[in-house]
């Protein structure tokens, strides 16, 4: 990597604050930081249960890349005061995934942990760099058949308005639409707090859509949220019928994400960027396809009749370029995407 440090806004050695490093991106972010030179400070609810990411890291890399400081509620102002000193970046991950349908619940959390987040990083001289993981959310739901752009200047303005429509916070729909309101806002202030705040440090956001892959350590991880949507359509959607309603949209691969988030931290001319990690539009029927090519003697459901795709247009050329300087290549695609998710089943 040593023909790549006159482009890093970091050098090489230096320490990076991972916001939940044990979730399934987080950790494959955690990977490529170390894998390029960086020591990771990572942040967690519980450091006694996640003390695996140290065996883990420290089984591949040796030890001291990685050390991990308990943050028990990110929500609380200073709490990542702690994790930020001596650092030079920071890429703030951590999320209630779909956890509380009440937006008065699930919003003020995902605000509040990116502000304070923000915050304790702007009280460490050292900062020089901040990357928000947001979500394909934060600017659109997908609308699978209907043709329209998403740019940096698109937001779910519409997540919002339902997320805080009058009760009942039930149903799946509204769980959605609070999520995806809760990273738009997220995001939103993210912007808003730098533009009023004007910090040592340079912001990017990155936006990705539906990760699959592998996970990390597949004896500590889970595959959940949408890396066990794949899991799911292996197994008929057995027990998992809502997975067979996800519409169609865009799939990222987690280790391409985890890299454009890295690049996101390092690249000096990246600042003040959204970059949308969304590499090709699928449905379930491409990927029943790949099943039945790579697997031939497993048994499939059959295709699932008149899927429509998503026709969104996206403006993910800048994270692609960012991804080829970085990792050699463009967007992995699908079928090598799928094979890496079912290589651990
Ligand atoms: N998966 C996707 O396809 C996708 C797509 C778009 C955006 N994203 C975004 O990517 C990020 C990571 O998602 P992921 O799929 O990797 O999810 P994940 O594996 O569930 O990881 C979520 C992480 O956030 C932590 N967390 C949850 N609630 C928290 C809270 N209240 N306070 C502090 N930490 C909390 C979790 O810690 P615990 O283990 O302690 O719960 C975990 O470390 C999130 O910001 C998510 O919105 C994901």
């Amino acid at each position: 990597m040593s023909h790549l440090d006159a482009q890093f806004s970091i050098p090489v050695g230096s320490t990076v604050v991972v916001s939940g490093a044990n979730g399934n991106i987080a950790s494959h972010i955690v990977d490529q930081l170390i894998k390029t030179g960086y020591i990771v400070r990572g942040t967690v609810r519980d450091v006694k249960k996640n003390k695996w990411l140290i065996d883990h890291f420290s089984n591949i890399y040796g030890p001291g890349k990685i050390e991990l400081v308990e943050v028990p509620d990110m929500s609380v102002h200073g709490s990542f005061d702690e994790s930020v000193k001596g650092a030079s970046g920071f890429i703030h991950t951590a999320t209630p995934v779909m956890e509380d349908a009440d937006p008065n619940v699930a919003i003020p959390v995902v605000i509040q942990g990116t502000l304070s987040a923000l915050q304790s990083a702007a009280k460490e001289p050292k900062m020089k760099r901040f990357v928000l993981t947001s979500s394909s959310g934060a600017c659109t739901a997908p609308k699978p058949g209907i043709v329209f752009t998403i740019d940096s200047n698109t937001w779910n303005e519409e997540a919002i308005a339902a997320a805080w429509a009058p009760p009942p916070y039930e149903g799946f729909e509204r769980l959605l639409d609070v999520y995806y309101a809760s990273k738009t806002q997220g995001e939103q202030e993210a912007w808003k707090w730098v533009r009023d705040n004007k910090p040592n440090f340079v912001l990017n956001t990155v936006l990705p859509n539906a990760n699959f892959g592998p996970v990390v350590d597949k004896n500590h991880q889970k595959y959940h949220s949408t890396l066990g949507w794949i899991r799911a359509l292996w197994n008929g959607f057995a027990g998992e019928e809502g997975v067979r309603n996800q519409p169609p949209q865009y799939y990222i691969n987690i280790v391409d994400d985890a890299m454009v988030h890295v690049a996101a931290l390092l690249y000096k001319d990246v600042s003040n960027e959204r970059l949308f990690t969304f590499a090709y539009p699928y449905n379930w029927n491409d990927i029943l396809a790949i099943f039945r090519k790579l697997y031939p003697s497993k048994k499939f459901i059959d295709d699932i009749p008149d899927l429509p795709r998503d026709l969104s247009i996206v403006t993910n050329g800048r994270a692609e370029d960012l991804l080829k300087r970085f990792a050699g290549h463009g967007w992995t695609n699908l079928e090598e995407t799928i094979k890496s998710t079912v290589a651990d089943y």
